[in-house]
């Protein structure tokens, strides 16, 4: 048999789903997987129930129906601030991954270069690859995972097209201020790239931490495709929507490589998310208070097993370092066996930190841990944690 195309040489099952498989297996708690496990807010899933019966059944414009899209472009008029003026720079896709696989597609060509920053979610790299452009990663720096924008400067060559920036960030929770976003802003202009933003987390932030959008900054939006979702505010990773905020002509080209893709996203469901947007304040606050306690469970719960634990700034995951417990702890040697040793004697499973970098040595000291978990589920974690590593839950 002839071989398969040579893009599926690199591909193999990540290492999240993996250990997904492996806390199955003992029935654990799983704080690997960026899953929310809370409920979709109520009047979504009934708007979407009222659609499937009234037969909202055909696909929609490539673009989304116009009544979603006018409520994301008002939601990325007010929340984001981006100067964006009409549904014709809105475009709702299979998810922000989808819109993100849009974007790249209507960006880059092979060989192209993109900036990441590092540590970064891992299906950025990994989708930048499958199409054949070249992710150049630039390191951020812990414990507050600084940008060292001298590097940045110094990974831009002439194939460089572009600038992936993900804030707040999955894994390290970094969250952009905007003096360094303009600061990135002064590079883009300087040599003509564009950027991608990943802002999914966007309305899980901490200690009074602002979100700030670069496509805000003046100068941006021209050059700026803004990508968000639902996946992750509204506790629904598996209905598969998201969208991307741009300028007209860019987002045009996208919404036909959207076609190409997926012809729509689901038609019902798009109906059920527009009543997401008549949530009102209290459900962000609320959510946001609630992330809140469950950071400081887990990284106290980590604090006091003896971790290196940076307080996430943003988003729903620690990076815990495991540097501090080895050779005081057995099982901690590398991330891997670290991550084998929780689930063996806690039943709690992490992600092992070389999946968000480059070089996966680069990752060793790290371990990823979610904790968009039902509170009960994350008490009975931190509990299992305590148990088997000491310190108290
Ligand atoms: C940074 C980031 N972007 C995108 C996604 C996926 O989002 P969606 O479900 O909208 O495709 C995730 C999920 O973990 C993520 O962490």
């Amino acid at each position: 048999m002839k071989p398969l195309a040579a893009r599926t040489a690199a591909l193999k099952q990540s290492d999240i789903r993996a250990i997904t498989a492996l806390t199955r297996e003992v029935g654990g708690i799983n704080l690997g997987q960026g899953i929310c496990d809370m409920p979709t807010p109520a009047p979504v899933k009934e708007a979407a129930c009222r659609a499937i019966a009234g037969d909202r059944s055909t696909y929609t414009g490539y673009a989304g129906i116009r009544r979603l899209r006018e409520a994301i472009l008002h939601k990325a008029q007010t929340y984001n601030r981006l100067p964006a003026t009409s549904d014709a720079e809105v475009l709702v896709s299979a998810g922000s991954t989808g819109a993100f696989v849009t974007a790249i597609h209507a960006l880059l060509d092979p060989g192209d270069e993109v900036l990441l920053f590092e540590p970064f979610y891992g299906y950025h790299r990994n989708l930048l690859t499958l199409i054949g452009a070249c992710p150049r990663v630039v390191p951020m720096h812990a414990p507050d995972w600084r940008i060292d924008f001298d590097a940045v400067r110094a990974a831009i060559t002439p194939r460089t097209r572009a600038v992936l920036v993900c804030t707040p960030a999955n894994p390290c929770g970094k969250v952009w201020t905007r003096d360094e976003l303009a600061a990135l802003l002064a590079i883009l202009q300087e040599h003509d790239l564009y950027a991608l933003t990943d802002e999914i987390y966007e309305y899980m932030l901490y200690d009074g931490r602002e979100h700030v959008s670069l496509a805000s900054l003046p100068g941006a939006y021209e050059r700026t495709i803004t990508i968000s979702g639902f996946s992750k505010t509204y506790n629904m990773t598996g209905w598969r929507l998201g969208y991307a905020v741009g300028p007209a002509p860019l987002l045009e080209k996208m919404g036909l490589i959207n076609d190409l893709l997926y012809i729509c996203a689901p038609t019902p469901l798009q109906y059920g998310v527009t009543a997401a947007f008549e949530m009102d304040a209290a459900y962000f606050a609320e959510m946001q208070a609630a992330y809140a306690t469950k950071r400081r469970m887990l990284c106290e719960t980590l604090e006091r097993i003896g971790f290196g634990v940076s307080w996430p700034q943003g988003a729903y995951y620690v990076l815990a370092d495991v540097r501090p417990l080895r050779g005081r702890v057995p099982g901690f040697e590398d991330a891997r066996t670290a991550c084998e040793t929780l689930i063996r004697r806690a039943h709690v499973a992490a992600v092992p930190g070389p999946s968000f970098f480059q070089h996966p040595e680069d990752g060793e000291p790290y371990l990823r841990f979610c904790f968009a978990k039902e509170q009960p589920v994350l008490e009975q974690a931190c509990r299992q944690l305590s148990e088997a590593f000491g310190g108290r839950a």
